[in-house]
């Protein structure tokens, strides 16, 4: 339980709030690239509580501006996409991708005014399907070398989907590594075979048993959470007899995103970006180490639970998530479908628009929450102290900070640490793009 005050510093993210100045020294997903690949390339972009607008110009790069035109405040969404810049069409006033007004032709001949007039911006970057804003002060730091940064376009794939809440509690299902034998308990195994795209739905790694059984059947897992340079490493154990321990490795990157392993083959790097207090995107790349993803397929799989161009998820609390209790009964935990994603939206948006904090009991499976508020405490103070190095990432060598490690692992014979960065090893050693981590350990 936390103090109402204590809840509002860790999720409100406006401008000049606690949490959003923070979530403000990083880098934010404010767009998938695919959603620019239109003939006209103008969409509107709410991050962090602010109305903005992303175009493309017509040399191809990318500008975010103000969503309300600077004369007065007419929406730029509609804009002229012309003379490389964005024009409204209300009296004309003419922007370029830094926001910068370079025309006013309703002032009069030789006007200087523009000059002084200039829209909010902030910079932009395109990397690995997703398009990053930088809402903060100071110079946009560099991105870490995580796989999902360093692998190849052809590795790659990224989409998002909506969550009617807010970010943290969506955030907090991403570092609580036993939920998962419940929401996403399936009481019947499914053909590992046909798990391409999916989360746990192959084999356990090194044995036969689908990971299915094994959540279902070993409920209860150590939680480990220790500080990283980038985040939380998450060691969730769950003892499987015969001296056999199922290791499963996962990561908070710092402030809002997780490294989780989807499959065998992939894993799934997401941001919990804050839309507004109480709405959120999760943007996922998706990331290879075998094959190049078919993006077709995934694309496709993903495009049947969301509808564009909101990204807006097809079950939804306005048709109860699909609920079906006979399904409920025979076929799964929630009885909500097989897709996870809906599991996980129900539970974080079922909490209301942003959990009541005030009331609730954490227990020792929820150890890698806690250790993440401190993280995020802490970090709020640095920033108000003005101490912005203190925040992780601020101040290291962002090259160095690789990985993170995100892999399921048996360990025979109980030595934890040596079984999973074995196994990230052998995985490295077969990928083409990826070599192994010196660092790891
Ligand atoms: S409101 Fe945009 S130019 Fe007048
Ligand atoms: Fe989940």
């Amino acid at each position: 339980m936390i103090s109402q005050e204590l809840n509002d510093s860790i999720t409100r993210v406006g401008r000049g709030t606690d949490a959003g100045e923070v979530l403000r020294r990083y880098w934010q997903p404010a767009a998938l690239s695919e959603e620019l690949n239109v003939k006209r390339p103008v969409v509107p972009v709410r991050l962090l509580g602010e109305d903005l607008v992303l175009f493309r110009d017509e040399e191809g790069k990318l500008g975010l501006i103000q969503r309300n035109c600077p004369h007065r405040g007419a929406d730029m969404c509609f804009g002229r996409l012309e003379d490389n810049g964005l024009r409204c069409p209300f009296h004309g006033w003419h922007f370029n991708r830094d926001g910068q007004c370079v025309e006013q032709p309703a002032e009069p001949e030789g006007s200087k005014m523009h000059e002084q007039i200039r829209a909010r911006s902030y910079p932009v970057v395109e990397r690995a399907g997703v398009v990053w804003a930088y809402m903060g002060p100071g110079e946009a730091p560099a991105f870490p070398a995580f796989d999902c940064f360093a692998a190849p376009d052809s590795h790659v794939f990224a989409f998002k989907g909506l969550w009617e809440c807010n970010w943290l509690q969506a955030m907090e299902v991403g570092i609580d590594p036993a939920h998962a034998s419940f929401l996403h308990r399936f009481l019947q195994d499914e053909d590992p075979e046909d798990s391409y795209g999916k989360q746990f739905r192959d084999k356990a790694v090194n044995t036969d048993i689908p990971m299915t059984r094994l959540l279902r059947e070993f409920p209860r897992p150590e939680v480990r959470a220790e500080e990283t340079d980038f985040g939380l490493k998450i060691t969730a154990l769950r003892d499987l007899g015969d001296g056999q321990v199922h290791v499963r490795i996962t990561n908070q990157i710092f402030p809002e995103a997780i490294c989780i392993p989807m499959s065998r083959e992939m894993t799934i790097t997401q941001w919990h970006v804050p839309i507004d207090d109480e709405n959120c995107y999760w943007y996922s790349i998706f990331t290879s180490f075998d094959k190049p993803v078919d993006k077709e397929l995934m694309r496709e799989q993903r495009l049947k639970e969301h509808t564009l161009p909101d990204y807006a998820p097809v079950k939804n609390k306005r048709n109860n998530y699909g609920y079906n209790p006979e399904e409920q009964a025979t076929e799964t935990y929630t009885g909500m479908g097989l897709d996870i994603n809906v599991h996980d939206q129900w539970a974080v948006e079922s909490m209301g628009a942003i959990q009541d904090r005030t009331d609730e009991h954490l227990g020792k499976s929820d150890t890698a929450i806690i250790r993440y508020r401190r993280m995020l405490r802490a970090a709020i103070a640095a920033v108000k102290d003005g101490r912005d190095a203190d925040l992780p990432m601020q101040s290291t060598d962002l090259d160095a900070i690789k990985g993170p490690i995100s892999i399921d692992a048996i360990a025979a014979d109980g030595d934890i640490d040596k079984a999973y960065v074995t196994e990230d090893k052998a995985r490295r050693d077969h990928c083409s793009w990826t070599t192994a981590l010196e660092a790891a350990e």
